[in-house]
């Protein structure tokens, strides 16, 4: 069968871990998706700087306008994260007709509501399994495996760096900035790490889970967002010395039809699951109303764990999945309308 050809826009942490999984593992891929996948273009800044991995001669180059309108290509994958220049490649590439992967969540949350029409225009799909929680489940745990429910509560860690920082800064004894430099050296960051610690990165995956929820859409700036930029280590070991640790939480909780949600530090009793997230892990409870109380947790940041969740929407690109997942979806279109009120 036709290979699936992958336009791949950027190749830092994430798209390494893409082209990684591609040539180590082309034989499990192809079999799961039903054809051989092959990365046909790889669009850098640079493309002389030395490489984890080695691509074929002509495929890693600088020419964005190239790779998408390709005829050859079928799914671009745009890795580069923000807003510009990753909104309007995204456009092109769907008007270009070709189906979008992307780990992108401040793109979906901010645009989805422009790109989401455009992509059903032209026949084309978008997939953002990676945008929210990195390697667990969540886009299509709430958006597909819990779709019988109405989601009523969600109390969650969704911001790897954050939560590496707090567990660093306790653990090794060191100081908010020293810890920010590990996350940073380690790939959980965004390339704008005051996303991640100011509660932005937080509150677009809980909005993109809101959304998932019933198609409700609040955007990150009509509630309440606080990050743990304001936190020193004393803090922490204050609130340990009580029993507790302090957690970036997202929550939301449907009562009636009114909504609160919010992001901001937290105490956590020790003893409850969300106080033994560690390092760059994520953790989703879930409540809902035919299912209950369910637990999504694992690794929310880093190479393997996101490239983990661009492949699986790479692989239902290829299938034909993700054109049915994404024709059923209600996302950004009607909604179900909920009053959002501060939290109580
Ligand atoms: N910077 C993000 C985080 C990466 O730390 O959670 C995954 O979205």
């Amino acid at each position: 069968m036709k290979p699936l050809q992958l336009a791949l826009i950027g190749l830092g942490t994430v798209g390494t871990g893409v082209a990684k999984i591609l040539t180590e593992h082309a034989e499990r891929t192809s079999r799961r998706a039903g054809r051989p996948i092959e990365i046909r273009h790889a669009v850098v800044k640079n493309p002389d700087k030395p490489r984890e991995i080695e691509l074929p001669a002509g495929v890693v180059h600088t020419d964005v306008d190239k790779a998408i309108n390709d005829p050859e290509v079928d799914v671009v994958v745009e890795l580069i994260g923000g807003i510009s220049p990753a909104r309007e490649i995204v456009l092109n590439a769907l008007k270009a007709g070709k189906s979008v992967v992307t780990a992108n969540k401040a793109l979906m949350c901010e645009y989805g509501d422009e790109l989401f029409p455009v992509a059903r225009e032209h026949g084309c799909t978008i997939g953002f399994e990676a945008a929210v929680a990195g390697g667990v489940p969540i886009v299509s745990g709430i958006g597909q495996a819990l779709s019988g429910n109405q989601v009523t509560s969600i109390e969650a860690i969704l911001n790897g760096t954050s939560n590496f920082i707090l567990t660093r800064m306790l653990d090794a004894d060191i100081s908010y900035e020293e810890a920010v430099s590990e996350a940073q050296a380690l790939g959980y960051a965004e390339a704008d790490p005051a996303m991640d610690v100011d509660g932005t990165d937080a509150a677009q995956k809980l909005s993109l889970l809101m959304l998932l929820a019933g198609g409700t859409r609040i955007r990150p700036a009509d509630f309440t967002r606080q990050g743990i930029d304001r936190l020193d280590l004393a803090d922490l070991q204050y609130a340990d010395e009580l029993g507790y640790a302090v957690k970036l939480l997202a929550i939301a909780k449907l009562i009636d039809d009114r909504l609160e949600m919010h992001v901001q530090p937290t105490l956590v009793k020790y003893g409850r699951p969300l106080s033994a997230v560690d390092g760059p892990q994520n953790m989703i409870v879930v409540e809902a109303d035919a299912v209950g109380k369910v637990w999504f947790a694992g690794p929310g940041a880093g190479m393997m764990p996101t490239a983990s969740a661009v492949m699986a929407d790479i692989i239902d690109a290829a299938t034909g999945r993700a054109a049915e997942t994404f024709r059923t979806l209600d996302l950004f279109g009607e909604g179900e309308p909920r009053e959002l009120v501060p939290p109580s």
